[in-house]
């Protein structure tokens, strides 16, 4: 099938790769020239584990390009909408500049019974608004088109997880349409195809592995992802409270959640307390479905995500107080180093990093902060050139006297008492992901701090 990708960042350059590798002709189009440049060159904008080799492999077959062009769009039966939806300034609402943007560049190119099937996050009721808008706009367009039916949209939601996006998106753990032709309104045309039948020829390899496929409205397509997302926030934060409890009285919140994680209705996953959830995902999609909550006056039904932000954020807070008391009530020129920007580790994103706020705030209270990472330097110097950043562990914690650990990196998580102490002076570690072994760091002699542990 021909398609596009309107939009290169991680969803949708991955998004066209794993459409070429399924077969698919595909033109990813954005309006970035560097960075459609730089995909064409077969390089990749972002660090995304496997995404490169697939990238140059689908480039290399012809079935793959890149354009900043909309009129490379023109030919295609299907088109994905994969642009990003920040969270506003102002208030905590998504903002649909960017998608509303796409679908306005795309419709004037959209040939007669075309699907443009929204990927991005967004607000509920968003998918309906922009039908109507395609809708609006045919008679026009079908004018140079040559008539012919009107093309649709529907809402397909992604779920990949940076660091695993290719696998994620090549195979997913259930794949979901929101369509608005759930009964066909047009009978008079039975030979025209579902927005789903279409969406199942463009998934036809992963749904032969039996993919879990559900077909609905794109109100609840759009609901899915925001609740998903919402559920998987309120898991962390649920296992952060608890560790917040742990640190009032004694307890091990890593225990805990081993302990209750065994209940399979529980489950281990998403249960790990730390420094909190970042990236850009989570935190903006809790503050989002908030705000569009409170518009449909169903604020209360979700006031509890406003919490589940609060526990999240008081936990960066409670890494600085550690970093603090260990360092005899104050930072103030003393030596910090910080293991990992990145919200998490396999990833060079550092939009709303935990490891990054704390490596800031320290720096902002007098301290002589060293932040370092195996890929997200460049990106965080983008937006806090004040920090000092090291380019290896060796270095950041070379003057240290407290060593952080914020993100877990394989090779921080592979540190033992013995090899950090051949790198730094340093005695005191705080395991802001609860990754170490407390009993062997302390019984080789450190000062051991995790969250939530005793
Ligand atoms: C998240 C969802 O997991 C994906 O399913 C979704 O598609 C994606 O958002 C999206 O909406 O695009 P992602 O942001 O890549 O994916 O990262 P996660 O693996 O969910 O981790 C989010 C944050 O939670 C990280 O900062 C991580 O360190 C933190 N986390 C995760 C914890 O603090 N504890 C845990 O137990 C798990």
């Amino acid at each position: 099938m021909r398609l596009t990708v309107i939009g290169t960042g991680y969803l949708g350059a991955v998004h066209a790769a794993a459409m070429a590798k399924l077969g698919h002709e595909v033109v990813g189009i954005d309006v970035d020239t560097a960075k459609v440049a730089k995909l064409n060159a077969g390089e990749e904008p972002f660090h995304e584990p496997g995404f490169p080799e697939v990238l140059r492999e689908q480039l290399a077959t012809g079935r793959l390009r890149f354009s900043t062009d909309f009129a490379d769009a023109a030919d295609a039966d299907v088109h994905f909408v994969a642009v990003g939806t920040p969270q506003r300034k102002t208030d905590g609402r998504a903002d649909l500049t960017y998608v509303d943007a796409a679908f306005m560049a795309l419709t004037p190119y959209l040939k007669p019974g075309a699907l443009v099937v929204g990927k991005s996050t967004v607000p509920v009721g968003t998918a309906a608004r922009l039908a109507e808008v395609v809708a609006a706009r045919w008679p026009l367009v079908a004018t140079h088109a040559g008539g012919g039916e009107a093309p649709r949209v529907a809402w397909n939601p992604e779920f990949l997880r940076e660091g695993f996006a290719v696998k994620d998106t090549l195979e997913p753990d259930r794949l979901v349409y929101g369509v608005a032709d759930l009964e066909p309104a047009d009978a008079s045309s039975p030979s025209s195809r579902s927005a789903s039948e279409i969406l199942d020829e463009v998934y036809a390899q992963i749904l032969q592995r039996d993919t879990p496929r559900i077909v609905t409205d794109l109100a609840t397509a759009e609901l899915v992802k925001v609740s998903a997302n919402a559920f998987l926030a309120t898991k962390i934060s649920f296992i952060n409270a608890m560790a917040e409890i742990a640190e009032a009285t004694g307890a091990d919140v890593t225990t805990l959640a081993d302990a209750i994680g065994f209940d399979s209705r529980i489950g281990r996953k998403f249960l790990n307390a730390g420094a909190g959830f970042g990236g850009g995902c989570l935190p903006k999609d809790i503050r989002a479905f908030t705000a569009r909550a409170e518009e449909l006056g169903r604020g209360d039904s979700v006031a509890f995500l406003k919490e589940v932000d609060a526990i999240n954020l008081r936990r960066r807070e409670r890494v600085v107080q550690l970093a603090l008391e260990s360092c005899g009530g104050t930072v103030y020129q003393h030596h910090v180093a910080v293991l990992g920007l990145a919200f998490k580790p396999d990833s060079d994103d550092v939009r709303d990093s935990p490891a990054l706020d704390v490596a800031v705030r320290l720096n902002g209270l007098g301290g002589h902060v060293c932040a370092t990472d195996p890929q997200a330097i460049e990106t965080a110097r983008r937006l806090h050139p004040q920090l000092d950043y090291a380019p290896t562990l060796a270095a950041a914690v070379a003057e240290a006297e407290v060593v952080i650990l914020v993100t877990e990196w394989a090779e921080y998580k592979a540190l033992t008492p013995e090899s950090l102490a051949a790198l730094t002076p340093a005695r005191t570690i705080i395991d802001a992901r609860n990754v170490l072994d407390a009993a062997a760091w302390r019984g080789a002699g450190w000062t051991y701090r995790g969250l939530g542990r005793p």
